[in-house]
């Protein structure tokens, strides 16, 4: 008898130690389910130009996931392996949160079609009923595209999630034989971790051994990303010349890298370990200090790319690595994270594609004064074609994954405190949140800004009992203000780490008015240069543009490829203390649609500035900015424009000085402002 409760006793606390053991370390906040938060105002306006544009389309007609023989055939998910992935992984929340059935229906078909063919062995994919080799890969983003269909239709769950946790038995049999792990799968294993630690989290089903096994052979099989990200072993600059020590050229790709950035806070919720911890942050704070871009991205133009105003930006990285800096704020909560995703998000992605969404770069350039085909071609492993506007230039991959840029911003816009019982609004902007929280109250927010063109937003909240509420301060933020209903206005007082101002809301409804101002600020940038930023927008010189059709895709008339060419002098150095911020209240309260396009946004600064001797380098990109450049013209007044609204730009400016008070000096013989 003793002895028999000793035993159970026993296997009570080795079950504690497997718990404890097998179990993931809590992330500090917790995203809310696809279709709870949603994007109202310009925002919302932005995401229906994005589905009007090609990637609302592309199923109609790009043969990559235009489904017309996708049934019987392989072309749906075949080509690159990834594009039919890609798409699912972004029009899943586009869909959803435009509310367009066309695209719902086609997602939930994709669904449909991936899971009715999982095969005995549990493999996923077009793979299936072939002989083509299995990687694992290739099916990463399927997993992030069937959690968010889950999430907003519950129902669907115990379909997904059993095929799920068929494909997770399959893949840690492979693991074990170190199968199906090729160059991408090394590099992008922490995207199966996400999906695994989901399963963890919500359906694990008795399987957290087998879950955290796997978790862990996916580490081991891959690039070791603590290393690739330490001071020891990270690259300063461009890497094109340097020899890679970990023998694998894909661990400075910038993509891989943008996706890598959410391994190290990934592997500490398994390992519990803080040196994963103080690894993340270390990756982040590294990879922007010696590639970092003014317009809050970096640049790899296909490889880390170092600082230079020509290198590029891929596309992909941009949205990849404002999804992973989510992940870092869910999982670490440093106000780092959410401020640069927000800058990203308001400046590298729009600043990137057209303004009606049909077109994309791959590369973009922070100083661009062409767009076009290069000669010579500043980018040493991207084509001379990569900074064209159009439906594909150089690979295909970011036109279909570029569309979950926006929604994954908005998705992960609210979130949830670990206890459930707050919420906290990270990225400002114009959005409504409904939420029941863990304690049954019926919160309901809804929040009116024109920001990032303006700085007040206005939060009503509805709430059937009292709770904490939490709001983002940008670090930009200066002079600030926040009032309580009817109450006075007070000071913002922000936690340091996490930037979340506290509120105490009563049950009933409270309006929040917040007021963000923030300083110009300069940033320096190499050679002397400099760029221009207030709040989370950086600001350029728009230059006025050529425009030519050089390509029309037979299959859509939209899908056109653009060369742009500057039709006006952009030479121009700037003097930083003439610089003057300029707003226009908007009469309606809307914004233009579209609204990133030059000339459009409501906010911009004023610049003295003068022409000056600045090359070209060949004949189509800026050469460095020139360091104690003369004036070579007359002063005049130039515009800077939110970055994003800019096609062709100068972003870093070289330096003059006009003296103090210039800026009355010059009245007259300046361009018009059109204030
Ligand atoms: C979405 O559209 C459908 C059909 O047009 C409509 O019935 C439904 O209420 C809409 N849902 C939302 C959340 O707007
Ligand atoms: C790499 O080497 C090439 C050829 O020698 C040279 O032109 C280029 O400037 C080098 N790049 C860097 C970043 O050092
Ligand atoms: C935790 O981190 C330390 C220091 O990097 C390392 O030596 C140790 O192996 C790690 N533990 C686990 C479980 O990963």
């Amino acid at each position: 008898m003793f002895r028999a409760r000793r035993t159970t006793l026993s296997l009570a606390l080795i079950g504690l130690a497997a718990e404890a053991k097998y179990g993931l370390a809590p992330k500090k906040f917790e995203a809310l389910p696809l279709g709870n938060v949603r994007p109202t105002g310009w925002l919302l306006d932005q995401l229906q130009v994005q589905t009007n544009g090609v990637a609302g389309h592309m199923h109609e007609f790009y043969d990559l996931v235009s489904n017309s023989d996708w049934i019987g055939g392989d072309s749906f998910y075949s080509y690159l392996e990834e594009a039919g992935s890609y798409w699912f992984n972004a029009m899943v929340p586009n869909g959803i949160l435009v509310n367009n059935t066309v695209i719902k229906e086609k997602t939930q078909e994709f669904l449909d079609y991936v899971l009715d063919h999982q095969d005995e062995s549990g493999w996923l994919g077009p793979e299936v009923g072939t002989d083509k080799p299995r990687f694992l890969w290739g099916r990463y983003p399927f997993f992030f595209g069937a959690i968010q269909m889950v999430e907003y239709k519950p129902s669907q769950t115990d379909r997904v999630v059993t095929a799920l946790h068929k494909f997770v038995n399959l893949a840690n049999e492979m693991l074990r034989k170190e199968q199906g792990v090729d160059k991408w799968a090394m590099t992008r294993w922490e995207d199966f971790v996400l999906a695994l630690q989901w399963l963890h989290d919500y359906h694990p089903r008795g399987q957290e051994k087998l879950l955290v096994d796997t978790m862990t052979r996916l580490k081991w099989s891959g690039v070791p990303w603590e290393k690739v990200f330490s001071e020891k072993y990270f690259p300063r600059g461009p890497v094109e010349n340097l020899t890679n020590p970990f023998g694998l050229e894909l661990s400075w790709h910038g993509v891989n890298m943008a996706e890598g950035l959410k391994a190290l806070p990934a592997t500490y919720r398994f390992t519990h370990n803080q040196s994963d911890l103080d690894a993340a942050n270390l990756a982040w704070d590294l990879m922007f200090r010696y590639h970092g871009r003014p317009s809050g991205a970096y640049a790899a133009d296909e490889m880390l790319a170092g600082l230079e105003a020509v290198r590029g930006t891929e596309l992909c990285l941009v949205v990849e690595a404002m999804f992973s800096g989510s992940y870092l704020y869910q999982v670490i909560g440093d106000l780092k994270y959410a401020d640069r995703v927000e800058r990203m998000t308001y400046n590298a992605l729009p600043a990137t594609m057209t303004a009606d969404m049909w077109g994309r770069q791959y590369l973009q350039q922070q100083n661009q004064v062409a767009a076009k085909n290069m000669t010579p071609n500043p980018f040493p492993e991207d084509g001379p074609y990569s900074n064209v506007f159009g439906l594909e230039p150089n690979y295909p991959c970011c036109t279909v994954n570029f569309p979950q840029g926006w929604p994954k911003f908005i998705t992960n816009a609210f979130l949830k405190t670990v206890d459930g019982k707050s919420l906290v609004h990270l990225y400002l902007g114009p959005f409504s949140t409904e939420v029941t929280l863990s304690d049954g109250n019926d919160a309901k927010v809804v929040v009116e800004t024109l920001y990032p063109f303006g700085d007040t937003l206005t939060t009503t909240i509805t709430a059937t009992k009292d709770f904490d509420y939490f709001v983002r301060i940008p670090s930009w933020v200066s002079g600030g203000s926040i009032s309580v209903g009817d109450g006075p206005k007070e000071e913002l007082t922000p936690d340091e780490q996490t930037g979340l101002q506290k509120v105490e809301v009563k049950k009933g409804v409270t309006v929040l008015r917040l007021r963000l101002p923030a300083e110009i600020t300069i940033e320096k940038r190499l050679h002397g240069s400099i760029a221009v930023h207030r709040g989370p927008l950086n600001y350029a010189f728009d230059i006025g543009r050529a425009e030519q059709v050089i390509k029309t895709d037979p299959r859509e008339t939209h899908a056109i490829d653009l060369q742009y060419d500057p039709a006006e002098a952009w030479e121009y150095a700037i003097d930083p203390s003439s610089l003057v911020y300029h707003h226009d209240t908007p009469t309606s309260g809307n914004l233009p649609s579209p609204i990133f396009d030059s000339g459009l946004p409501p906010t911009r600064i004023t610049a003295s500035a003068c022409l000056i001797d600045w090359p070209l380098a060949g004949d189509t990109f800026a050469s460095s900015p020139p360091e104690n450049p003369e004036c070579v013209g007359p002063r005049r007044v130039i515009t800077l424009w939110p970055f994003g609204a800019t096609k062709l730009r100068i972003s870093e400016f070289p330096v003059v000085s006009f003296g103090e008070g210039v800026f009355e000096d010059v009245v007259g013989s300046q361009v018009p402002l059109q204030l």
